[in-house]
């Protein structure tokens, strides 16, 4: 697990589907030097649009699209999904499996690129697409070696999904915050590496309330990162059995 410091830079591939606040905040903590040892290597996204890929150009860092609307129709018109690619049990009706052979598919394109720039760290900064069992089970073979991290808008366990902010604020909770946490088979419920608790003033529009959310989540990502880049994330067994948990080592 440790990241061996000074001995070479952390390779990072970065994956976004929108704005990109938060590839932008790791720029700026690589730029100020708040986050060391680490290069982002390569952007990419399933939406060409996504003015994340203007940033990340701007940056002068390579990017790259995964087109997983082509890889349906391939499927679709008979094409073959990538080798060891298996349908789960749980999936039984044509449609679902069609559609998950095709994201395999993508995903094969992700790790052919991300072995092309020899990428350590897959990090997710508001990537809307779930990745299967297929890429993780390539990308990150052991469970007490993790090496993917996304960062959920909302204080995980709670309001897990595509909506954080939202879910939350309906819900009219008082306190909420971001989530980084590494990413395992199921959506958002891998162990949890940094959290940052908000409080919601009574005079909170959504906006103000989303906004301040945004900015933590612009403190807490470089943070964490650079955690993983140090070495300090340690991954255990849980008490319960059940999950993984992740240990902060001084
Ligand atoms: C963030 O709120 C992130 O937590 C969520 O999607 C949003 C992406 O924002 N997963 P940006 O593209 O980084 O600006």
């Amino acid at each position: 697990m440790k990241h061996q410091i000074g001995e070479k830079e952390l390779r990072v591939a970065v994956m976004v589907s929108g704005g990109g606040s938060n590839l932008d905040a790791i720029f700026q903590a690589i730029a100020k030097k708040k986050l060391t040892n680490v290069q982002i290597v390569c952007v990419g996204s399933d939406n060409p649009g996504a003015y994340a890929l203007t940033r990340a150009e701007n940056a002068k860092i390579p990017t790259f699209i995964l087109d997983y609307k082509e890889a349906l129709k391939i499927i679709r018109n008979g094409g073959e999904p990538p080798e060891g690619f298996k349908i789960p049990a749980s999936v039984v009706d044509q449609e679902s499996a069609q559609k998950l052979a095709a994201k395999a598919l993508a995903e094969a394109k992700l790790l052919e690129i991300m072995q092309k720039y020899k990428v350590d760290l897959l990090v997710l900064a508001g990537f809307m697409k779930i990745l299967t069992p297929y890429f993780l089970n390539h990308f990150q073979p052991d469970p007490f070696k993790p090496r993917i991290l996304n960062i959920h808008p909302a204080l995980l366990p709670a309001f897990p999904g595509t909506d954080g902010y939202k879910d939350a604020w309906d819900y009219g909770v008082k306190v909420y915050g971001p989530t980084v946490h590494f990413v395992d088979k199921g959506v958002d419920t891998c162990a949890i590496i940094g959290q940052v608790a908000l409080c919601r003033k009574e005079s909170d529009t959504f906006e103000e309330f989303k906004d301040r959310g945004l900015r933590a989540e612009w403190e807490l990502y470089p943070k964490c990162i650079r955690l993983f880049a140090d070495g300090r994330l340690i991954v255990e067994s849980g008490e319960d059995g059940k999950r993984n948990l992740v240990r902060i080592s001084p």
